[in-house]
């Protein structure tokens, strides 16, 4: 992708990004109808679905050949990353927005044939844009951000895990190592905002984030984001994400990424 184009590109994404939130916040008493999809705690708001559109009307009108993979599938069906896609979460945190009016995100991913080139993450309410364009740092609002080149171990880390690792059916990690991971760290918290905890370990608030199903649409900005900072990004097993498909997801500090892996995820087979 040309220089040139990309920063253009950027400074587009940016602009649709803060007026998508910009109506987000002020319809935040007024989300619209409230429905659920998968299960009864599976929300999606009308602003959910507006969101989308309003990124899927700008893209196609300015870049008719880009493509967009979102959560509500009013974009494209991709079946590999070719050509220059858009992966848009348009409210990240939907349970969030809901019942707390806060801690959620729009994130957004341009990839450019499987490369992420560009991400965001609004943090809407508190004014926070997280950005990076690949090759040139990542920052928050006007801000760089610094290097994660601190090597924090990881019994002082804290780390974003949330309690679906308990579940019977958590077809991937054994419950034992979770449990002794969790007595060797720090802390734990959970935000309920996959895009939100990728922002908060890119930021070096947060050493790591370990979790189970996360969608591309979550990740997409997130991962473009970290590793401008030298953050490390791979499923929980260690292999490469998939950003087409479900995926487990270990995002953290480079120097407890293995030892995460090695000590205490220990996959079911
Ligand atoms: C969800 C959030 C949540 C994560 C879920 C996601 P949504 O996204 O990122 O933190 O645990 O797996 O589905 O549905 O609010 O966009
Ligand atoms: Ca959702
Ligand atoms: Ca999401
Ligand atoms: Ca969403």
């Amino acid at each position: 992708m040309n220089k040139q184009f990309r920063q253009d590109l950027f400074e587009q994404a940016k602009a649709w990004v803060l007026e998508a939130g910009e109506e987000i916040k002020n319809k935040i008493d007024d989300p619209g109808s409230i429905e659920t999809k998968s299960n009864s705690n599976d929300l999606v708001t009308e602003m959910d679905k507006n969101t989308e559109q309003f990124f899927l009307k700008k893209i196609k009108e300015t870049y008719p050949e880009h493509l967009l993979f979102g959560e509500e599938g009013f974009g494209d069906v991709l079946n590999d990353l070719k050509g220059t896609v858009w992966i848009v979460d348009p409210i990240d945190g939907t349970m969030n927005f809901v019942h707390q009016k806060r801690n959620f995100a729009i994130s957004v991913g341009v990839y450019h044939d499987g490369v992420g080139e560009i991400g965001l993450i609004y943090n809407v309410m508190e004014g926070q844009l997280y950005t990076a364009i690949r090759g040139e740092g990542a920052y928050k609002n006007d801000e760089k951000l610094p290097l994660l080149n601190e090597s924090r171990p990881l019994h002082q880390s804290i780390l974003a895990l949330n309690t679906t690792w308990l579940l019977p059916e958590n077809p991937y990690v054994d419950h034992k190592g979770m449990q002794e991971l969790v007595k060797e760290i720090r802390s734990t918290r959970s935000y309920g905002s996959a895009a939100l905890e990728f922002a908060l370990v890119a930021e070096g608030l947060l050493d790591g984030y370990l979790t189970m199903t996360l969608m591309p649409w979550d990740i997409a900005g997130g991962i473009i984001i970290l590793k401008e900072v030298g953050g490390v990004v791979t499923r929980a097993d260690g292999g490469e994400v998939d950003m087409l498909e479900k995926t487990t997801i270990l995002a953290c500090r480079s120097n407890i990424h293995e030892q995460i892996i090695e000590d205490y995820v220990t996959l079911k087979n």
